[in-house]
């Protein structure tokens, strides 16, 4: 092997190397995105939103039951199942509200909240169609 096409193949190595430590780095940050994301979503957003029985064990959710109206079965009426949720479209929503969902301003949740629960959302819905396709 010559000198030159050596130093090429360690180059091109070490650069593999920088490269996947930079997506195991990217991965933790993601994932660290979705778990703060679902715990926002959680407390913030899911007493409206939830799949199943609200927060006192009762199903009642204005969320959820607004978007079963709004679609008519042609888009699944939780969040967390909806795919394609940009988190403009989450932003749009969450800074100016809609009919009884309120408004919430940046000090009741930050840009970057709502980027985190749009991570969540995005993560949650292509495991809720990955499930569906069974
Ligand atoms: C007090 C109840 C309530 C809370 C809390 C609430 N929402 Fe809503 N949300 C609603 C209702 C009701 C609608 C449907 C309004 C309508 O009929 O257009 C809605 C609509 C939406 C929509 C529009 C979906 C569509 O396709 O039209 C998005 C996105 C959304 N909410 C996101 C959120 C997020 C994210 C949070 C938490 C930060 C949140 N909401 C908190 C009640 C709520």
């Amino acid at each position: 092997m010559t000198g030159r096409r050596f130093t090429r193949l360690a180059l091109a190595a070490s650069m593999l190397a920088a490269w996947s430590a930079a997506g195991q780095a990217q991965q933790v940050r993601d994932d660290e995105a979705v778990a703060r994301g679902k715990a926002k979503y959680e407390h913030t957003c899911a007493p409206c939103h939830g799949r199943g029985a609200g927060d006192d064990g009762r199903v009642m959710l204005p969320g959820t039951a607004a978007l079963a109206i709004k679609y008519r079965g042609e888009l699944p009426p939780a969040l967390e199942d909806r795919q394609g949720l940009t988190a403009d479209t989450i932003r749009a929503f969450v800074r100016n509200g809609s009919f009884s969902m309120p408004p919430f301003r940046p000090t009741e949740l930050t840009d970057r909240e709502i980027d985190d629960i749009a991570a969540y959302l995005a993560v949650s819905s292509s495991a809720a169609a990955a499930g569906s396709q069974r």
